[in-house]
């Protein structure tokens, strides 16, 4: 349970109570892929798959929420011979699963791919790379889930939400969306997602459709490296508190409103900061405490005053990475 540091809005948000590890690392047992298929545009440098896996021969069938992770161990072993240790995929289907029946699930998987600055070679992630390449009908080693924090509330009609993603960090929300549109709620819902170029953008044309589809859902994309479809220079996913300011912040000064982040750990600093540049008063007190110094020169934040000078509240949940 959860409670608010703010006298405003719901007093508390309870968050379900959800089963972790059901099936440890140490003793993980196997499933079954049964989809992988690029979730870019062919376009794109990286890529990205959406993998399905069965999980019907595990004790995780029904108990996987999107904002939960599995694990994977990896086939073979290490440079030192030992097995592969666990990796976490953070689970992009809704909380009924891909099939309705919670025995078959989602990650969405970046390939890494990079290059050893000492001696220029190749690097390829292991486990990546490994699921990746998996076919349908592979079996592969599983456990989990992991995770009880990054997660829609028990009553999840009771709010409206902002979701802030950047890459992969899509992932929880594309399952949260679906359990939220799945239930008629009402609830507004914002996502933002953040990729270096058009085509780096993960299921796009799924958020396209939904957005065309739910009055209650809006859809905005927020790229770095090119300039955007609406004429805007290039942006990251904090610049459109800024652009679209009309739209977001009569959601974001609602009494009801969470806010998600997920992705590179850079981006809430800056979402902290145009959150601080565009809310004042109770609208901004919600999401942030700070201290009155820092109020003034918000633009010279740094990542150190978080949690010191800047200190999120519960209405803020976040999930990044380095
Ligand atoms: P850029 O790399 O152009 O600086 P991916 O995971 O596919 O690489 O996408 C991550 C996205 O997040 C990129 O568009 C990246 O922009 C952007 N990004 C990088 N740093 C930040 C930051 N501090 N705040 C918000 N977005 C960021």
């Amino acid at each position: 349970m959860m409670s608010t540091a703010t006298a405003r809005g719901p007093s508390e948000i309870v968050l379900p109570e959800v089963k972790m590890n059901i099936h440890l690392p140490t003793k993980p047992v196997p499933a079954v892929v049964v989809r992988n298929e690029l979730c870019t545009f062919k376009k794109a440098a990286g890529f990205v798959r959406h993998v399905e896996i069965d999980i019907g021969g595990t004790q995780m069938i029904g108990e996987c929420r999107p904002g939960q992770a599995l694990g994977v161990i990896p086939e073979g072993t290490d440079k030192n011979g030992k097995p592969h240790k666990v990796r976490l995929y953070s689970i992009s289907s809704p909380t009924r699963g891909e099939d309705g029946k919670g025995k078959v699930i989602a990650v969405t998987v970046k390939r890494t791919i990079d290059e050893h600055w000492e001696n220029n070679k190749l690097f390829l992630g292991v486990a990546s790379n490994y699921l990746c390449d998996r076919q349908p009908g592979d079996r592969i080693m599983v456990s989990g889930p992991n995770g009880k924090r990054f997660l829609l509330p028990k009553d999840h009609t009771g709010y409206d939400y902002m979701f802030f993603a950047t890459g992969t960090g899509i992932a929880p929300f594309r399952g949260m969306l679906i359990d939220l549109l799945e239930s008629r709620s009402q609830s507004k819902i914002v996502l933002v997602m953040g990729a270096p170029y058009t085509t780096d953008l993960l299921y796009h044309d799924y958020f396209l459709r939904m957005a065309g589809e739910n009055k209650n859902f809006t859809y905005i994309t927020a790229i770095s490296r090119e300039k955007q479809n609406d004429g805007h220079d290039r942006l990251y996913v904090q610049d459109r508190v800024r652009t679209e300011r009309d739209r977001l912040l009569p959601i974001l000064a609602g009494p009801r409103t969470l806010i998600y982040i997920c992705g590179l750990a850079g981006m809430e600093l800056g979402i902290f900061q145009e959150l601080a540049l565009n809310l004042n008063g109770e609208a901004l007190e919600q999401y942030l405490e700070c201290d009155r110094e820092a109020l003034s020169d918000i633009r010279r934040w740094n990542r150190q005053m978080i949690h010191k000078q800047v200190r999120p509240t519960r209405r803020i949940l976040m999930e990044v990475y380095a």
